[in-house]
């Protein structure tokens, strides 16, 4: 692991309509998997952790990608049965992008479709006018 590793985050209180599933657990467990698998191309450089709501209930399960300096994706309507190979190329391209800006149609598979925000890495100015980026 990196000293400053990408963050994905997999909310584990999405439920599926009319169901008690919480299917995070589950897509949290399959995901970590597939990035062992992936590494070192690509899953050394990744934490994976459950949080609890993202605001996208509506859309479960949704999962967020997140790295200093770069821009943060939340993606909602993610299924642990069939979107774990996209989101693992997502992972790979995201950690290949200076910036982690990329368009939809960029994204691969089901993520071209399902982001919910695409939020640029905050730009913080300080007194001194110096600009930092995180
Ligand atoms: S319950 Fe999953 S985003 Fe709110």
């Amino acid at each position: 692991m990196s000293a400053d590793p990408h963050k994905i985050f997999v909310c584990t209180s999405c439920r599926y309509r009319g169901s008690n599933c919480q299917p995070g657990f589950e897509l949290i467990k399959k995901l970590q998997d597939a990035l062992k698998v992936a590494a070192p191309v690509v899953g050394d450089d990744f934490e994976v952790s459950g949080i609890a709501c993202m605001a996208g209930c509506s859309r479960p399960c949704t999962v967020a990608f997140r790295a200093s300096e770069k821009a943060t994706y939340l993606f909602g309507d993610i299924d642990p049965d069939v979107d774990i190979d996209d989101l693992v190329a997502f992972a790979q391209q995201y950690r290949d992008l200076e910036d982690g800006w990329c368009s939809s149609g960029e994204r691969p598979g089901k993520l071209r479709r399902t982001a919910l925000a695409r939020i640029p890495a905050a730009m913080i100015v300080t007194e001194a006018n110096e600009v930092m980026v995180s």
